[in-house]
């Protein structure tokens, strides 16, 4: 699993499950497999962090039966800490979650050392409104930090140009094997913008799923 993160392409493009044909999954993860994709992300909501309810444990559990990409389990959930073991028994490889749903530092440390306790990758997520120094003291223990770049709790929105800035603010504070992953309204023009500033990792949802055709789409972020 380290192994398979560390040698990937420079950027690493991670086609978000949201915007697939959900009564297709199976089929809809092996097209963007085929399509050159080594990741998938799979959008976690509560309906409490944020307004939507999307995709559960059961459903990781039997995606994880379905696919060996890697499972790029972005949490958008209230009280992360709690199902960090559930999810990792399903078989995410990595776990993000976000800062904003922790009540305290302590707290943000005690998520990201349980996600590592139970052998999965660690990301922390800021959105829109979060600065990026309220993270800084986190990023030299994470595994990946995702920045959304549109407010969480639905695709196909549109990209907000001002948290591209937070890229490079917190590539200087970073370590250099972090990974830094953008989220929100990514397409080939916000993509190369994210590139550019320093992300290494774009999500895109809509742009891939909405495509007629998954490889070009693809081919046109890397
Ligand atoms: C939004 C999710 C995203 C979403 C992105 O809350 O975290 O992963 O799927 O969708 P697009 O790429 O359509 O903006
Ligand atoms: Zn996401």
């Amino acid at each position: 699993m380290y192994d398979r993160i560390e040698y990937m392409e420079k950027v690493i493009i991670s086609p978000s499950i949201l915007s697939a044909d959900f009564s297709n999954l199976k089929s809809e993860i092996d097209a963007v497999k085929n399509a050159g994709a080594k990741w998938i992300h799979i959008d976690v909501m509560d309906g409490h962090f944020v307004p939507n309810i999307t995709i559960g444990v059961p459903v990781v559990k039997s995606i994880k039966k379905s696919t060996d990409l890697i499972l790029d389990t972005h949490l958008m959930i209230e009280n992360p800490k709690k199902y960090i073991e559930p999810f990792s028994k399903a078989g995410a490889d990595i776990l993000t979650f976000h800062y904003e749903a922790c009540k305290n530092s302590e707290e943000v440390k005690e998520t990201i050392n349980l996600i590592k306790k139970n052998g999965v990758k660690a990301g922390i997520s800021i959105k829109p409104k979060t600065q990026p120094e309220e993270i800084y003291e986190f990023l030299p223990l994470a595994d990946l930090v995702l920045i959304m770049t549109v407010e969480p709790g639905f695709g196909g929105q549109e990209f907000i140009h001002d948290c591209a800035m937070k890229i490079p603010q917190i590539k200087e504070h970073a370590p250099e094997n972090l990974i830094i992953q953008v989220d929100g309204g990514i397409n080939n023009l916000t993509g190369k913008i994210c590139k550019s500033l320093g992300a290494n990792s774009l999500v895109a949802g809509s742009y891939i799923y909405k495509s007629d055709n998954y490889k070009k789409a693809i081919e046109s972020l890397l």
